[in-house]
């Protein structure tokens, strides 16, 4: 197998990530806004799920929804043992707040499949969905059902999560307030590209491109959902963040920054505040299909937002995940 990962991309990459640190690094200093002065949706004995939240900025995200009252159930791959430790912490912390932690493997859409029939019956409301969870830079791995390990766990799982559960979201909405999906993504989607020929990355693999390529399809589905569930009179915002650039375990295939990370980079704590701003905030009740950086609506990139492009990975994505669900949505947002 080839690798399609070029000097040029890997260089550009690296700048960016540079220069979006730079902007970073200045605001930490100067103009970083944060949640304070933020007015918040009521959210006392509301329910949230989110991915990923045993560690990182999922953790703290966790930690923040549960100090406003909400309930919260983490989706995680963690064994019971971690799990059982986790709860143990948050419990203390929050004895006021319901909190679970519910067994999810991202990679398969079995297993998501499975966590999201286990919600349904439970009867459970849902008021949040923080797509959360992620890998970055991992070496190639094609899961049991064939999928490219980025791609799984990054956009697909969360794709059909959100479809799974969007009955439920749906039904705990109300016209006073609006119920919300959170994707969590990336700047990096503003330097990347799908490539709809080979997605999976079948014939050549480059662990750059995999983790930029994931984040842009979250990037196209959000706006594409968006719009679906706006034109369809679905009172459900979905939003898309990046987080800022925060040193967690997600850099555990990177060499560099163990070494600039714990002086330069964000806290968990401080990536969270993106996440709990875009789920919480007031000020996004009106309409959804967002990008939000540093707690401030920026413009995704001109690639994301063509609607053909949306259609296209909107009617290839519920395709690949035909075996997964009961009915499939083909709509053409570009004639909306
Ligand atoms: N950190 C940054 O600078 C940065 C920048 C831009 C975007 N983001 C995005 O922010 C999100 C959170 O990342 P983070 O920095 O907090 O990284 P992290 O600390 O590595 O957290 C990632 C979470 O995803 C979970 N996860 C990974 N594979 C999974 C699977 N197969 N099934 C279920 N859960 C799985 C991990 O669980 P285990 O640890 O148990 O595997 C972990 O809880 C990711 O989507 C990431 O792409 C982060």
């Amino acid at each position: 197998m080839r690798s399609r990962c070029s000097i040029g991309e890997i260089f550009y990459l690296y700048l960016f990530s540079m220069y979006c640190l730079f902007l970073e690094l200045l605001g930490k200093f100067w103009f970083k806004s944060g949640l304070t002065g933020k007015v918040f949706m009521r959210c006392e004995g509301r329910t949230a799920v989110v991915t990923g939240g045993t560690n990182g900025i999922g953790y703290e995200t966790v930690k923040k929804l549960l100090g406003f009252g909400m309930n919260v159930i983490i989706a995680s791959n963690t064994s019971a043992a971690d799990s059982e430790c986790c709860l143990q912490i948050l419990r203390s912390l929050f004895p006021k707040s319901k909190v679970e932690i519910w067994y999810v493997d991202l990679s398969s859409m079995s297993s998501v499949k499975a966590f999201a029939d286990k919600y349904l019956l439970s009867g459970l409301p849902l008021h949040i969905l923080i797509n959360n969870a992620g890998i970055m830079f991992a070496p190639r791995k094609i899961t049991d059902e064939g999928f490219e390990s980025h791609l799984a766990i990054n956009y697909y799982s969360h794709a059909l999560l959100t479809k799974l559960l969007l009955p439920r979201l749906k039904e705990s909405a109300s016209p006073s307030c609006k119920t919300r999906v959170i994707n969590v993504s990336s700047c990096l989607h503003y330097i990347s590209e799908i490539d709809f020929s080979d997605i999976n990355s079948i014939s050549s693999y480059c662990p750059h491109h995999a983790y930029m390529q994931s984040k842009v399809c979250l990037m196209l589905f959000t706006l594409a959902l968006n719009g679906y569930l706006k034109n369809s009179r679905i009172p459900v915002l979905v939003n898309c963040i990046h987080p800022g650039i925060v040193y967690t375990d997600l850099y555990k295939h990177v060499w560099w920054p163990k070494f600039v990370g714990p002086f330069l980079f964000q806290k968990p704590i401080k990536g969270a505040e993106v996440t709990v701003y875009a789920a919480l905030s007031a000020a996004l009740e009106a309409e959804g299909g967002k990008y939000i950086e540093d707690c401030r609506e920026m413009k995704p990139s001109q690639y994301s937002r063509d609607p053909l492009l949306q259609t296209r990975l909107w009617n290839d994505t519920w395709k690949t995940l035909h075996p997964w669900l009961d009915e499939v949505d083909d709509v053409d947002l570009s004639k909306e």
